[in-house]
């Protein structure tokens, strides 16, 4: 393995146990609605009892890896189910979540992109099949600069220097109706382990998905979407990279499709 980072390097980036992200608040319409929180133990009747979040069961499990880029658990997260419920939003208004890991904030050392993903579900999301579900991406943000030492300022960074808080904005043309937001955190950092000594299995996705109830708006249908287990090859270079490494990332390759502007 070519310039194999520092064991310190590695010692201040990966923490001690595997991580459990999840999204722990959402914010639509002016109301506050908890997150699902697969770290309570697994157990529905301590889970809040009205959320537009996916029910998953990731919390033994901690991250998606590439080897679970074509699998089923990619569309929405270890053993995701639909919500009940889809939490009301104006189209062209903001949705916004706040990103937390079991007991404490997003760590630092987790750098990588945020994507947002929409799709339809031509009814109700609470009776749709995850698997038929055609996703477009909305967002995306990786690198933003070089201001952290070798690893750089990323999307994650930012989204913790703003106490964990992300806006999405839905796209203010889009048809009226029901949508699933797939939004998702690719931790980078042991991205590059793949092929290297440590037994990691490289880039970490934590996807969750939200319904919504899109209101307004006009009359775009989002097109060209497709089904979560393609968005991903699992060795693209947007995901099997090595970000302690290589100090300059201005040129890091988002992965997945490119994103879609058709309701802007
Ligand atoms: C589920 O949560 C309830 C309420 O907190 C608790 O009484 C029960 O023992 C829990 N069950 C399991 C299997 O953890
Ligand atoms: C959602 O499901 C939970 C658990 O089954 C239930 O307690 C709650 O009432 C449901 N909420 C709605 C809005 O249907
Ligand atoms: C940060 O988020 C936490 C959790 O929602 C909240 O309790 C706290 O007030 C927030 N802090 C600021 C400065 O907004």
């Amino acid at each position: 393995m070519k310039n194999p980072p520092s064991l310190l390097l590695l010692a201040s980036c990966i923490p001690a146990t595997r991580a459990h992200g999840m999204i722990s608040e959402i914010w639509a319409n002016g109301h506050r609605y908890p997150g699902w929180n697969a770290n309570a133990n697994g157990n529905l009747t301590s889970h809040p009892r009205s959320t537009p979040a996916w029910y998953t069961s990731n919390a033994g499990g901690g991250p998606l890896h590439p080897s679970d880029a074509n699998s089923p658990q990619i569309v929405c997260a270890k053993g995701g189910a639909n919500a009940n419920m889809s939490a009301p939003v104006a189209a062209g208004a903001d949705v916004r979540v706040r990103w937390w890991m079991a007991d404490q904030a997003w760590p630092v050392g987790h750098h990588g992109p945020m994507l947002s993903y929409l799709a339809a579900c031509g009814g109700a999301c609470k009776d749709v099949e995850m698997t038929g579900l055609a996703f477009v991406k909305i967002a995306e943000k990786g690198w933003v600069d070089g201001s952290v030492y070798q690893e750089g300022f990323w999307a994650t960074d930012e989204m913790i220097a703003n106490n964990g808080s992300w806006t999405i904005r839905i796209p203010p043309n889009l048809a009226p109706g029901e949508y699933v937001l797939r939004h998702e955190i690719i931790a980078l950092h042991v991205a590059f382990t793949s092929t290297g000594p440590y037994s990691l299995d490289g880039a970490e996705f934590y996807p969750q998905c939200v319904s919504l109830l899109v209101e307004g708006g006009g009359a775009v249908a989002v097109a060209g979407g497709v089904d979560a287990r393609t968005l991903y090859k699992g060795d693209e270079p947007g995901l099997a990279l090595n970000i302690h490494t290589s100090p300059d990332h201005g040129g890091y390759v988002m992965p997945g499709p490119p994103v879609w502007t058709g309701a802007d």
